[in-house]
Order: C-alpha cells, then structure tokens, then sequence
C-alpha cells in the first residue's frame, strides 16, 4: 500500500528496486530478513538503524559486493531500473550507473589526491577532456581537494579522504550513489560540510543517494525519505520530515523526548516501545 507522500510523488521513477532480500554470512548467519526498500530518481533516500543493524550489508547486496565477505543474498530480488541486477558483476553496476562509496572511505595512500580521483574514471570512454572536465566539477564542489591535489591521499585528514572518496565515485557519472556513513569518525562542522555537498549535488547534477547513516539526526535532515533498520528488518519508513516528528524517532534515535534528552545508548532494547512492531 502506498503512503500519502508516495502517492503524491508517484511520478518519480523508480531507480533501485530491493525486494524481500534476505542475506545470509557463512552459509549460516542470516542477517537481513526480508529487506525492501526503493529509490526514486532525484532523491536522497536514508537506510538508519545503529550498529549491526544492517545497513552496509544492504549496500553492499545492492551493488553485489557480499561475495569476497562470504555472503549471499538467499532471498528476493534487487531491481536497477526494472532490470534485475542481482547476481550481476560489480562492474556492470558501475556500468549501469550505481556506485558505492565504502564505509570507512578507502582511498590509495600511496597515490596523491588527484591520482585517487583519476582512479574513478577508469570505466568511461569518452576521452580525457571531458574526464578533466569532470575534476573540475569535483573540485568545484570539493574546493579543499583542489588545494590538496598534490597531496598523498594517506596524510589527509578524515574528512579529506571522505571527500576524496566521494570525489572518486562521480568521477564516473553516477546516477545513484550508495553512500555507507559518510558522518563516521568526522568533527560536527565536517558531517554539515559533507551532507551539505551530498544536497547540491542531488539538487545540481541531479545524483540519486541511497544513504546509509548512523547519524540520525543529520541523516533525517537532509533526506527526502528514511528507512529504519533494526536486526536486518526494516521497523519502520516514511517521509524524512514525519520521521523526525515521530515520538519513537525522537526518543531512540534522535536522543530526545518528553521526559528530556536521552542518548540512544542508554536505551535498552527491553525498554523499548517499539510500538510499530
Ligand atoms: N562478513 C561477515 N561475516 C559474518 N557476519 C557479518 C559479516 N559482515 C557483517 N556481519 C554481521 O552482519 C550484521 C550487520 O552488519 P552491517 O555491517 O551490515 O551493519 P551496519 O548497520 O552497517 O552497522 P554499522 O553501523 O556498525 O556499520 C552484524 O551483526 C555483523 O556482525
Ligand atoms: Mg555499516
């Protein structure tokens, strides 16, 4: 059935399609049960939920990445604008327009900050101008990089590399970009920088984000539309702007609620409400 903000925006078309997946580690550790969610084109669409929940291993199904970790997707199905995409090479993702900017954002470290974002123009084939081009549209949005290019990427700072990670990844042209945590590790003025790129570029050059993210509160502010994930299921789903309203929301996730500010850690799950189970 479809929601109220989904009816009215009906008209997006629909990206990724993931249906009922359910993922299972070393043939015995099923840790997604029976994921779905989709991504309109043009929005920003955020998968939350805190450590273990699922979030990575969502991604990683998406773009097909689970094999070299020993997992497999048992269940369901995983739609790239209506075609299947499951079970197809990493490669053909990126070929396709999907690209994953991995938690924990690796970079070379022995190459210097411009050779990183070369790396992500290795797929295209339409020749070096309009590769050089395209990083100076990077460095457009990422103006620190240009002052860094020369720089070995492994003596950048955190939010440096997460830069240089992402920088990499529209080096390619990317329709949707699956981004894993972006927040991780990095200083409050940082987290604002970052997502403050992931909006223009959304609303600029139009790229479509699947967002993973711990960070709730900031996730939820830039989002169009958030999905909930608790133990490999998704508990809960809606607009970005009712999510950060609703009660549970505010109390588990954002660290707030009626009886004052309480951080996410000292709830324990027997406490919980959980009304929407
Ligand atoms: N390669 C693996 N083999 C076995 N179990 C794994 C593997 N990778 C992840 N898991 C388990 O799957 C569950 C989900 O992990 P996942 O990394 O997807 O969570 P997450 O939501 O991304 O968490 P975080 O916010 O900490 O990054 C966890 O319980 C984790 O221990
Ligand atoms: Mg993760």
């Amino acid at each position: 059935m479809l929601d109220a903000a989904q009816t009215t925006d009906v008209q997006a078309e629909t990206l990724l399609e993931v249906n009922n997946i359910e993922v299972i580690y070393n043939h015995v550790i099923l840790v997604l049960k029976g994921v779905s969610l989709t991504v309109p084109k043009g929005g920003i669409t955020a998968l939350l939920g805190g450590n273990g929940a699922g979030k990575t291993t969502t991604l990683k199904a998406v773009s097909n990445l689970l094999h070299s970790e020993r997992g497999e997707v048992t269940k369901g199905s995983i739609k790239y604008r209506g075609t299947s995409v499951h079970e197809s090479d990493p490669a053909v993702l990126v070929e396709k327009g999907v690209i994953q900017v991995m938690e924990g954002r690796h970079c070379f470290e022995h190459l210097t900050v411009e050779e990183n974002l070369l790396t992500g123009a290795y797929t295209r084939k339409d020749g070096s101008a309009a590769i050089q081009q395209d990083l100076e549209l990077v460095y457009n949005y990422f103006p620190r990089l240009k002052e860094r290019r020369r720089s070995q990427a492994g003596y950048t700072s955190g939010g440096e590399q997460q830069m240089v990670a992402m920088g990499r990844a529209l080096m390619s042209r990317p329709e949707t970009i699956l981004l894993d945590e972006p927040s991780m590790g990095l200083a409050p003025q940082l987290v604002e920088e970052i997502f403050g790129i992931v909006k223009d570029l959304n609303e600029k050059e139009g790229v479509s984000f699947l967002l993973a993210e711990q960070n709730t509160n900031v996730a939820l502010r830039f989002a169009h539309y958030g999905y909930i994930l608790e133990s490999g299921r998704v508990v809960m789903d809606g607009p970005a702007a009712e999510l950060r309203e609703n009660p549970d929301v505010k109390e588990f996730y954002l660290g707030m609620s009626d009886e004052g500010r309480k951080s996410f850690r000292d709830v324990r799950s027997y406490r919980r409400r959980k009304r929407w189970l």
